[in-house]
């Protein structure tokens, strides 16, 4: 149980998961913290940042996809419960899923929501809507939809740090580390 992997993810596999793992947290907890502020143009300028940062982790999770595709993970430890093996699988295929299904769930929702506002990336560059009809319903069910995904998302990070604190402290071994280059296995 507590053997450590030599195997490891590459730097890049690494360095993505970070990017992508705090931009997910921010837009998590920016996009609920937008909501609540009152018409203002510093609420439209959030808006944009949000979208802005959507679209960036859009971009870099496809490519971490490819790179996944293109490069196989460490396996895991042995001693592992087969339930658990499969309970780690589900959930970074529902991460790879969610990391790309947000963001284009929002540029759907932005595409069909009535008020057509004009998404910009950084001010500088123009995204162009989605050709879909804009209703009143399907803002709705966008924009629901959109809410659940990132309320699925959370709870999936939840467990995953759970399971990854669990590696470290309980189990012992190097699969935490794995993901933290220089992290030392607990003794
Ligand atoms: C990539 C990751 C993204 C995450 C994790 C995320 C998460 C969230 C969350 C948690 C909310 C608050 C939902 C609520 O409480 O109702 C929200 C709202 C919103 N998001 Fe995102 N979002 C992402 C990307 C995007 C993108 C790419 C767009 C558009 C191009 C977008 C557009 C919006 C809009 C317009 C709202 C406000 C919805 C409303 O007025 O009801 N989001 N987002
Ligand atoms: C939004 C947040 C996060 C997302 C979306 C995310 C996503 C992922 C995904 C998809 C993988 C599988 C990598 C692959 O096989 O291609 C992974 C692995 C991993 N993540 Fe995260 N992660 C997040 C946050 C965190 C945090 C906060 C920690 C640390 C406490 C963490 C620790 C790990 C570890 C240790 C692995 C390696 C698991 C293994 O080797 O099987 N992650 N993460």
């Amino acid at each position: 149980m507590g053997q450590t992997t030599s195997q490891s993810y590459t730097r890049t596999a690494v360095i993505l998961h970070w990017l992508i793992a705090i931009m997910i947290i921010g837009q998590l907890m920016g996009g609920k913290i937008m909501m609540w502020i009152e018409p203002t143009p510093f609420k439209f300028e959030l808006f944009q940042l949000h979208k802005s940062f959507g679209f960036i982790i859009l971009g870099l999770s496809i490519l971490r996809l490819i790179w996944r595709l293109m490069h196989e993970a460490p396996s895991l430890p042995e001693g592992m419960k087969p339930w658990e093996i499969k309970a780690a699988k589900a959930t970074h295929v529902g991460f790879y899923a969610l990391i790309i299904g947000i963001p284009l769930s929002g540029w759907i929702m932005v595409s069909v929501s009535t008020p057509k506002i004009t998404t910009k990336i950084f001010k500088a560059v123009k995204v162009p809507d989605l050709p879909l009809p804009r209703t009143e319903t399907l803002e709705t069910i966008t924009k629901t939809t959109h809410e659940i995904l990132g309320a699925l998302i959370a709870v999936l990070i939840i467990v995953h740090v759970g399971a990854a604190l669990k590696h470290y402290f309980v189990n012992k071994d190097g699969v935490l580390a794995r993901m933290i280059p220089h992290l030392k296995p607990k003794a």
